[in-house]
């Protein structure tokens, strides 16, 4: 019998030759349960085993590459080499599974906790507060970051990028996305620079790009198998100033040309539309997708619960697609398409149900103590 979900269960190969049994992707998802020092826990790898067993590749949470940029209590680094051997551990834990496992690396900037970091010292592009807050509630005031800072944190993720290929991984993700250091730079809003590093939007582009050639000539120096990297960004924020839709499709040309495996749209909503930028009614994933064409296979991800919803995402000729909260409420979420039980997927998180779904504590709290985060199930 064939299965109606069969274009979420084929196989699809990168460019590299890096192959996934399917078309789907555990989204990078923060846990908040790493060990003081930097390293992985157990509670956080068994968490990763339990849900590697069906996604064709899983995205870890992200991790910083300085301590400047640690941005969560509970995060793991990768700003040095005594990281390797927990990375080893996470990676190996995600493989063993049958998934590919992909490290995604950034620094927090403005978005990083005082507490977190060295002396308390909050860097960015430049000295702007943001509007949202921080992991634990502050909006600190960040210190400008000299030019030589600037070389040195690209340096530091072509650094991140050697470790996560020691270590094991198959590839690597950049996070220029949901306001931290990497769209600091390209922000009209946080980065009010008038160097080689801000000023127009080709200058605001340079520090993520520049860090995106920093990692492409990390991983041809070290990997000596086929390794991804992505790039992850968020097509528009809601500052004024701030990145609009057009703004981001310049973007987009540009990651193209870098000979990145694949770029990923990071949305709450795969069928969100723009906010402002571009007179287009299409959501802003139909218009990325168009603007990319070939070039670059895209990751979308946002709000798809259920394997019809699935359907239509990947019908929309995104050839991958990227599911978070949904790995979390139900981690047999794949296996279940598989195996031809599409509606037994559970779309509404169970309070009771943490030891049997696998969630570390520090995740748990965080999920049941912000409501309307994510869809909880009622009557309980
Ligand atoms: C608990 C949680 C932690 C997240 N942490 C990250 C992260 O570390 N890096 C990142 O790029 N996105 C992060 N996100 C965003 C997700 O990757 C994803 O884009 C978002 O949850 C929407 O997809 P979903 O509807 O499938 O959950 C996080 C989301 C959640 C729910």
């Amino acid at each position: 019998m064939t299965n109606q979900y069969q274009p979420l269960l084929d196989d699809f190969t990168f460019d590299n030759g890096i192959s996934l049994k399917n078309r789907v992707v555990m989204a990078p998802m923060t846990n908040f349960s790493s060990n003081e020092d930097g390293t992985v826990s157990d509670s956080e790898v068994n968490y990763y085993i339990r849900r590697s067993k069906g996604a064709g590749m899983v995205i870890t949470a992200c991790a910083y590459v300085s301590p400047s940029g640690k941005g969560f209590p509970g995060e793991f680094g990768t700003h040095n080499d005594e990281m390797i051997p927990s990375l080893r551990r996470l990676a190996e834990s995600i493989k063993q599974e049958g998934a590919k496992a992909v490290l995604q690396v950034f620094h927090g900037g403005r978005m990083c906790p005082p507490d977190l970091v060295p002396d308390g010292d909050v860097v960015s592009a430049s000295a702007v507060a943001p509007e949202q807050q921080t992991a634990t509630g502050e909006q600190p005031l960040p210190r400008e970051l000299t030019d030589e800072e600037i070389q040195s944190v690209i340096r530091d993720f072509g650094e991140s990028a050697r470790r996560a290929i020691e270590a094991g991984f198959d590839g690597i993700e950049i996070h220029g996305a949901n306001g931290y250091l990497i769209q600091q730079f390209f922000s009209p809003h946080s980065n009010q620079r008038t160097d080689r590093w801000g000023g127009t939007i080709k200058e605001r582009m340079a520090f993520p790009l520049a860090v995106i050639d920093e990692v492409k000539s990390a991983v041809k120096k070290h990997a000596k198998e086929p390794f991804l990297v992505g790039y992850r960004f968020s097509p528009e924020e809601p500052e004024t100033p701030g990145i609009t839709m057009d703004e981001t499709l310049l973007l987009v040309d540009e990651l193209a040309k870098k000979q990145l495996d694949y770029v990923h749209v990071s949305l709450m909503d795969f069928w969100s539309v723009p906010r402002r930028g571009v007179d287009d009614t299409r959501s802003r994933m139909e218009i990325i997708q168009e603007r990319v064409g070939n070039k670059v296979p895209v990751i979308g991800v946002g709000s798809i619960y259920s394997a019809d919803d699935a359907l239509k995402a990947i019908k929309t000729g995104v050839p991958l697609i990227a599911i978070g909260r949904e790995l979390i409420i139900d981690p047999d979420w794949v296996q279940k398409i598989e195996e031809g039980r599409a509606s037994e997927i559970q779309t509404k998180l169970k309070k009771d149900a943490q030891h049997e779904l696998v969630v570390p504590d520090a995740l748990w709290q965080a999920i049941i103590n912000t409501p309307g985060w994510f869809p909880v199930e009622e009557n309980q």
